[in-house]
């Protein structure tokens, strides 16, 4: 069929969204992590067009702002006024204006449609030779769509009829406008010249055109959609939910098809962005987003969400939530691990149960199992730190930061007061509240000397069950051990 390419695209998304009861613009709203105008503008890149333009009116200096982070290439076009889709498609041609040949128009709100229907439609566009090609879908509830009115011979579509326009014989109809055309540039100008607020809702109507293009005598055919998710919009947050989760559903069994086990796709969410190799295991309650990336091997979850994090390969992550962080390979995080912003373990490395670290560089095999605070660390290859070991990293005023040399040992319980550093192969003694610096091969001890006071129990405690216990254990000395 030549390929895709096409002289423009109009991408309406200028409407208000009331129903989403949302300060937060309808097509800023995500499914699987990405806005709907981003999934929007994915697809119609698909065909290649000259000129994207996107058609905005509603909380506009937001969606504005968010396509120039996602998609710089489009342009944006306003409409000041929502007097409906008609109006929308003419101020969406202002930026093509000298624009020649086919221009597609779809929907920001319509988040499941793929590029490769896209194309198909502009196939059919082409073989039919059409001036316009209409994408079609058979529901078993029609309701609130246009209805696809045909020819006599039922060859090609007649004209599109709103449902509060319809006859009850037009509303019994059950083929439904998706609202996503291809159109020839000149028919599209000219049509929507002729257009009329002559209907129920007093406003322009883009199906319109499709009447007048046949009164020109011109080709009007239908595509039909084999999958009635791809033309279902969202106007409102159950239809969010909805279209999300059988999003979710899809690209889980993409992955799956790539070699991901996936033990139960109902409580696994991934986003789109989101990069898995083969072999990779998800156990149930996991969410995976943002730009995390998970090597070949590894197994997540239960329970787990990792945001913009990247796992290495056979690694393990039990019930933990992480951020921004790198988990190197082989190593282990988790059950109850809490890894925040700037957190890189390395290979074969250990953040082990109810353990939070931030900007923290853990060295390859070094490990941190039980109960600790880890913040503004760099530990070495090897070191192990004590359970319950709190690296006190901020005074009130200053982070500083605590350095952990290689194959060091830090005793439990011990709190390193930061800036202060333990050099390679030393010794912190548990219980220690470390604030001067260890040298090489020292042990450091920094705690109160134990002081036992004999008699204490008896002089101040006397008669009570302890005193009776001590009694009892002074009695059977030298009697009861062998
Ligand atoms: C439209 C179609 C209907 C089709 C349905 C498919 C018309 C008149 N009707 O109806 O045949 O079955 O889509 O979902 O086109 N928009 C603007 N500016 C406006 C009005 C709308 O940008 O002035 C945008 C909206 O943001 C939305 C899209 O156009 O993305 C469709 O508008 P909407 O009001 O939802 O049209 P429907 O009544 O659903
Ligand atoms: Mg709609």
């Amino acid at each position: 069929m030549g390929g895709p390419g096409v002289a423009g695209v109009v991408v309406l998304a200028a409407g208000e969204g009331k129903r989403m009861k949302s300060r937060t613009s309808k097509v800023l709203h995500q499914i699987a992590g990405r806005s709907m105008i981003s999934h929007a503008v994915g697809a119609a890149d698909a065909l290649m067009p000259e000129r994207l333009v996107v058609v905005v009116g509603h909380e506009r200096e937001q969606v504005e702002a968010h396509l120039a982070e996602v998609a710089p290439h489009a342009v944006t076009a306003v409409q000041e006024h929502q007097n409906g889709t008609g109006d929308a498609v003419r101020c969406g041609l202002a930026p093509l204006r000298d624009a020649v040949g086919e221009i597609v128009v779809t929907m920001g709100d319509v988040p499941l449609l793929t590029g490769d229907t896209l194309v198909r439609l502009l196939d059919a566009h082409r073989a039919n030779a059409d001036a316009v090609t209409i994408l079609t879908s058979v529901l078993d509830d029609p309701a609130g769509y246009g209805r696809i009115v045909r020819d006599a011979d039922g060859n090609q579509v007649a004209a599109v009829v709103e449902q509060r326009d319809c006859t009850p014989e037009q509303a019994a109809i059950t083929e439904i406008n998706a609202g996503i055309y291809v159109f020839e540039a000149d028919v599209l100008r000219r049509g929507l010249e002729s257009l009329t607020s002559n209907n129920d809702q007093g406003e322009l109507y883009l199906p319109d055109v499709i009447a007048f293009a046949r009164a020109e005598g011109k080709r009007v055919h239908s595509c039909l959609l084999d999958d009635r998710w791809q033309s279902e919009g969202v106007n409102d947050r159950v239809q969010l939910a909805r279209l999300n989760k059988e999003y979710n559903r899809r690209l889980i069994e993409r992955w799956q098809r790539e070699g991901v086990t996936v033990l139960d796709p109902d409580t696994t969410w991934l986003h789109a962005s989101v990069d898995l190799a083969s072999d990779v295991t998800i156990l149930p309650g996991t969410s995976l987003e943002g730009a995390t990336s998970v090597s070949s091997g590894a197994v997540i979850g239960p329970d787990t969400t990792l945001i913009d994090v990247e796992v290495g390969e056979n690694a393990h992550v039990v019930r933990t939530h992480g951020s921004l962080a790198v988990i190197g390979t082989g190593a282990s995080v988790g059950p109850f691990a809490y890894l925040r912003p700037g957190t890189v373990l390395g290979a074969g490395g250990k953040i082990g149960t109810f353990v939070e670290t931030k900007n923290a560089q853990i060295g390859p095999g070094a490990k941190v199992p039980h109960l600790t605070y880890c913040g503004d660390a760099v530990i070495g290859e090897g070191a192990n730190i004590g359970a319950g070991t709190i690296f006190a990293n901020y005074d009130g005023v200053l982070k500083s930061k605590t350095i952990i040399g290689r194959h060091s040992f830090v005793g439990s319980n011990t709190v390193l007061i930061a800036p202060v550093a333990v050099a390679d192969g030393a010794y912190v003694a548990a219980g220690s509240a470390l604030g001067e610096n260890v040298g090489p091969g020292e042990l450091a001890i920094a705690r109160g000397r134990q002081r036992n006071i004999p008699g204490w129990v008896e002089s101040r405690r006397a008669g009570t069950k302890t005193h009776r216990a001590a009694i009892e254990a002074t009695d059977n000395e030298g009697t009861s051990e062998p």
